[in-house]
């Protein structure tokens, strides 16, 4: 048996703003029960919704040195779906609305505090890992803290880990002398070739530059991110270290998600009768949503965060024009309030047309991926993307931009062969979306036979965990040896 633990800052089902929480969630669940032992570490936010915190008992707690103070550490645990889960408890920087705060140096405080905490706790629960799964900038000091001062100790001897890249945007960095206080790691941590990036030090290139293996959620953003356009900076890093980089595509969960059983949707449907069960999500939902009621309109659904990595300025820039055409658009999202804006005001001045949610849903997005006909996705950079997955999963078509997982995922239609699950787009440019969504509205209302043997694809398609839960385990044995 095989002990491999999971550190990250957000999973299902206690915490989730993204796709970072449903990787978290499912891929443990997903690797052999009977060869590997996998628990999983997050922050006990008290944020998190009271049906979370009831599952969770208190298992001990103790004090850790950190920014020149003693600190408390409160470890709680949970068990769900057979894996164990650990809460670094800590009021002082967990509490707050939201998971993630606007203030740059005390999210640094808060994530190292974690990390360090993660690695203290070890002797306490008991479970001596032989890999520590991190991912993003987080949890990325806690390949730096085990081989700075934990690896000295027995227990920590030769423990392995990985980093795992879920948005190389986000990198944590703060001016050297103050995360050298906080973090107490030494002066000979920060130069060019350890946490220093741009003057500034940056966690998740210590994560990256101190893991044994590096890895990122789709093959293309693997590439990618050894770019100039996508690597933040840290392509010349990537590069280097591009022999332990690899690109693993995510999956869902695919009994969560699955539009036979899924009690949030209105109408369960299989990939045999779609074709007369699936149009019941959609009128349910425009009576829902108060849009105009019409079995025949296409429907187009988007689920996102509303940010520039979405590609949501594509999408304002076009409205105007879209909304000319024969569709119906529905908005789940929050995020930047222009974009938030955007939306409330479309949804304004073209009611029953557009339906602007703005505000987070889990039951409201599982109705939109089974009621809509297309899935609109055009994002600027995506490493993997799990909308398009879930939409796949209950044949709504996506619409994408061909790019990371996107790429990766979303097969484009060629009438010629009779292929592809999906439609996509190249350019970052608002004209060839709304040409590949015009296309898409062609194929819909032209051929629909067309449209339907797509969907047929789509719900064929297997993203579910086992091929890419199997690359995981391969790189855990080798690592491990
Ligand atoms: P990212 O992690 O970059 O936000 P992903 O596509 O990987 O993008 O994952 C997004 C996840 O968050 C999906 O599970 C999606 O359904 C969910 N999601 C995004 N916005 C909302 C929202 N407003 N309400 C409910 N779920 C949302
Ligand atoms: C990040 C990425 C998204 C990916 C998710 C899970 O949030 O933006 O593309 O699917 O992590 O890996």
């Amino acid at each position: 048996m095989k002990n491999i633990l999971f550190a990250a800052s957000e999973g299902v089902p206690f915490i989730k703003t993204g796709g970072l929480a449903d990787v978290v969630g499912s891929l443990p669940k997903s690797l052999d029960k009977e060869a590997y032992d996998v628990r999983v570490f997050l922050p006990k936010y008290s944020c998190m919704k009271d049906a979370a915190k009831e599952k969770m008992s208190f298992l001990t707690n103790f004090y850790m040195d950190y920014n020149w103070k003693n600190v408390y550490v409160g470890i709680l645990q949970a068990e769900v779906d057979g894996i164990k889960y650990y809460f670094i408890d800590n009021e002082y920087y967990f509490s707050g609305p939201k998971p993630y705060g606007d203030d740059g140096l005390f999210e640094i405080e808060r994530f190292a505090f974690f990390s360090k905490a993660v690695l203290a706790a070890l002797p306490l629960i008991g479970f001596r890992p032989d890999l520590i799964h991190c991912h993003d900038w987080q949890t990325g000091l806690i390949p730096v803290y085990l081989k700075e001062r934990f690896q000295g100790n027995d227990f920590f001897w030769n423990i392995k880990t990985v980093m795992t890249i879920h948005n190389l945007k986000f990198q944590g960095k703060w001016s050297i002398p103050e995360v050298k206080s906080i973090t107490g790691l030494p002066d000979s941590f920060f130069t060019s070739d350890k946490l220093e990036a741009y003057k500034d030090a940056n966690l998740l290139k210590g994560g990256i530059v101190y893991a044994d293996a590096v890895t990122t959620v789709s093959e293309t953003y693997a590439e990618e991110i050894k770019t100039d356009f996508y690597g933040e900076g840290l392509n010349g890093l990537l590069q280097a270290r591009s022999n332990d980089l690899r690109g693993i595509v995510n999956g869902i969960d695919y009994t969560d998600f699955n539009p036979e059983t899924n009690p949030l949707i209105y109408q369960n449907y299989t990939p045999k009768n779609f074709r007369k069960e699936k149009v019941k999500n959609k009128l349910a939902l425009q009576e829902e949503l108060g849009m105009n009621v019409d079995k025949d309109v296409m429907m187009i659904g988007i689920v996102s965060r509303l940010t520039d990595q979405k590609g949501v300025d594509l999408i304002a820039y076009v409205m105007d024009r879209l909304c000319q055409d024969n569709i119906q658009l529905v908005v789940l999202g929050t995020g930047e309030v222009q974009y938030e804006n955007m939306f409330r005001h479309f949804d304004w001045k073209y009611h029953g047309k557009v339906s602007a949610n703005i505000y987070y849903s889990e039951a409201l997005s599982h109705k939109i991926y089974a009621g809509a006909d297309a899935f609109l996705m055009p994002s600027l950079f995506e490493p993997c993307g799990l909308s398009q997955l879930m939409a796949l999963r209950y044949g709504t078509l996506p619409v994408v931009r061909e790019t990371g997982g996107l790429k990766d995922t979303v097969q484009p239609y060629d009438e010629n062969a009779g292929t592809g699950t999906g439609f996509s787009f190249r350019n970052y440019n608002a004209d060839e979306m709304l040409n590949t969504i015009r296309y898409a509205e062609h194929v819909y209302y032209d051929t629909r036979r067309e449209w339907n043997l797509m969907v047929d694809r789509a719900m064929a398609a297997d993203f579910s965990w086992k091929v890419s839960a199997a690359k995981y385990q391969e790189m855990y044995d080798w690592l491990i040896g």
